[in-house]
C-alpha cells in the first residue's frame, strides 16, 4: 500500500517527506489554485522533493486539448503521471495517452462501472472519490472494494487510488478493500500517528527512566 499526499504545498510535503513515507502526491485544479502558482513551476517543484508519481491535471474538457495538454504536463519530469477527468472525451484522451506510453490516473470516479472504463483506456491509475461519495449517503469504501473485486476477476492492471479520504479510518479501510494507494490530505497523514496512550506511554517511559537515572547518581 502506498500513501501519497493529496496536496500541491511544498511546506506539507516536505514535512510529511521528511518521515520517508510518502510515495507520492496527487494534485487537481482546487489545490493549485490554492498555491496561486502556474501548475508547471508547481509541479516541477513537488517532483524534486518526492521521488514518485506525482499526479498532474489536465483543465481542458475536450479529447485534443486534453491530450496535448497532458503531452505537456508529461515533459515536466519522468514521474508525472497525467490526471483525466472521467468523462467520454477524458477516457478518448486516457486511450491515447496510455497509447504513446504517458502514465494516466482517471479521476472523479464515483462507480465501479466508470473504473471499468477507465481500466479498458488502459489507465495507469484510478480515483474513486471516497469522502465524497459518504458525503450523499453511498459507501466510498464499498467502491473501492467493488472496483478491487471487478479489477481482479477481469485481471486489469490499473492500480486503484482511494482518493478524497477524510480520516484515519478512511485510510485503513481503503487498505483492507483493496486499494493500492491512499491520498491524503496532510492533515490526515498527521493524524495517521495520533493515539492518546502513545505519548502517555512515552511520558512515563522517560519519567521512568529519568528516576533510573537519578537513582543511580545518588
Ligand atoms: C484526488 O486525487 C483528489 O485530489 C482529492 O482526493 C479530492 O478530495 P476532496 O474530496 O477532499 O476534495
Amino acid at each position: 500500500m502506498k500513501l501519497f499526499l493529496d496536496t500541491a504545498n511544498l511546506d506539507e510535503i516536505r514535512r510529511g517527506a521528511a518521515w520517508g513515507i510518502v510515495d507520492g502526491v496527487t494534485t487537481n485544479p482546487s489545490l493549485i489554485a490554492r498555491e496561486g502558482v502556474p501548475i508547471e513551476e508547481r509541479i516541477a517543484a513537488i517532483c524534486d522533493l518526492v521521488d514518485g508519481d506525482v499526479s498532474a491535471e489536465v483543465v481542458a474538457t475536450s479529447a485534443d486539448e486534453m491530450v496535448r495538454e497532458g503531452r505537456g504536463l508529461a515533459r515536466i519530469h519522468r514521474n508525472v503521471v497525467v490526471k483525466l477527468p472521467l468523462i467520454p472525451d477524458g477516457i478518448r484522451a486516457c486511450s491515447l495517452l496510455s497509447k504513446d506510453g504517458i502514465r494516466t490516473n482517471v479521476t472523479l470516479c464515483f462507480s465501479a462501472a466508470q473504473a471499468l472504463l477507465a481500466a479498458k483506456a488502459g489507465a495507469y491509475i484510478v480515483s474513486p472519490f471516497v469522502g465524497r461519495l459518504d458525503d450523499i449517503g453511498s459507501s466510498g469504501i464499498g467502491l473501492i472494494r467493488d472496483i478491487a473485486g471487478l479489477y481482479s476477476s477481469a485481471g486489469f492492471p490499473t492500480r486503484i487510488l482511494a482518493a478524497s479520504l477524510r480520516s484515519p479510518m478512511h485510510v485503513v479501510e481503503s487498505a483492507k478493500a483493496g486499494a493500492h494507494i491512499a491520498t491524503m490530505p496532510f492533515k490526515v497523514l498527521e493524524a495517521l500517528f495520533e493515539h492518546p496512550l502513545t505519548q502517555k506511554g512515552l511520558d512515563q517511559f522517560l519519567r521512568d527512566h529519568a528516576s533510573a537515572l537519578a537513582a543511580a547518581a545518588r
